[in-house]
């Protein structure tokens, strides 16, 4: 087996925002052009392992208001636009607009959603203050530089009483790999997320009522830890952060690596289950009335 990059999924943060000096974060944020970059070039490979990204939009939907009032609707990182589509359906007297920072997913967006899909940042939204009744954000705010920036454009752009919903993973997300890489050195190998705390705080500081914040585990079963791997690359989801290894992993790395894979029966069978930590939050931009 050749030396293979291992630089995917790692970054974020026990904080809110970068630099997470205060809580001993190492790495810096990634910069918008790398995950720009990175998503884009998985924009074709990433329809056929987004199963989870998928089932959790659809969940993430069923939390929605009713069509009552909603007549503009943001869909923030939509990728190629799966919760764009449910949207536009769930909602059809309303217009809806399909936002992401990578061009790639924005172009398989337009092959399958028919409304506006528009280039842009989740910190900073082309969008004018108080212009949309429905924000959503299914799996993509992990991504931003800060969290707390975004729900802060949310909550902008929202009219008052306006209705916010997002999915985004939790800290015991991966865990199992975190635990792999640890046995083998100190770098970042994987993503460390924010837990569901940080997140009602920094959808409180950004004026939002009625938080609502529940977070479910959910494990997978893989065939072995590379098709795991395989999968996160085909999702787009690299380690972008200053804590990555800088170097190919070499081979021995790789396989202390996966004999450091919590098994449940080891040497037994190669399989492995991987976790996923679930977060799904719902709120309300605050000002509208009693
Ligand atoms: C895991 S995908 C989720 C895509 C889609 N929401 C879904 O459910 O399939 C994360 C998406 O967020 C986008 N993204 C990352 N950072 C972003 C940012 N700062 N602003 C807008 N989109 C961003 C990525 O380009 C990618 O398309």
């Amino acid at each position: 087996m050749p030396p293979l990059r291992l630089s995917w999924l790692s970054w974020h943060a026990r904080n809110l925002c970068w630099p997470g000096s205060r809580l001993g974060v190492k790495s810096i944020p990634p910069a918008k052009h790398l995950v720009a970059r990175s998503f884009g070039a998985a924009a074709a490979s990433y329809d056929a392992v987004a199963s989870l990204q998928r089932s959790v939009g659809r969940s993430l939907l069923k939390r929605g208001p009713g069509q009552a009032g909603i007549r503009r609707i943001l869909d923030v990182g939509a990728g190629t636009g799966f919760c764009s589509v449910l949207l536009a359906e769930h909602y059809p007297m309303a217009e809806v607009l399909a936002l992401d920072i990578a061009e790639g997913m924005l172009r398989q967006a337009r092959s399958r959603f028919s409304g506006n899909c528009v280039g842009g940042d989740a910190e900073a939204l082309p969008f004018a203050s108080q212009s949309l009744d429905l924000v959503v954000s299914n799996l993509a705010i992990q991504w931003c530089t800060c969290s707390l920036k975004a729900f802060a454009e949310f909550g902008r752009v929202l009219r008052p009483a306006g209705h916010l919903l997002f999915a985004t993973f939790g800290p015991k997300t991966l865990w199992e790999l975190r635990h792999a890489w640890a046995s083998v050195d100190t770098l970042t190998h994987v993503n460390e997320f924010i837990a569901t705390e940080r997140l009602h705080e920094g959808l409180c500081a950004a004026g939002f009522d009625g938080i609502h914040i529940e977070a479910k585990v959910r494990c997978f079963d893989y065939p072995d830890v590379m098709s795991l791997m395989r999968e996160l690359k085909g999702l787009g989801a690299r380690n972008l952060t200053s804590g990555r290894p800088r170097h190919l992993v070499g081979k021995r790395a790789l396989a202390h690596m996966m004999a450091a894979y919590p098994r449940g029966k080891p040497g037994v069978d190669s399989s492995i289950q991987a976790s996923f930590e679930i977060i799904m939050g719902s709120a309300h931009r605050a000002g509208g009335g009693p």
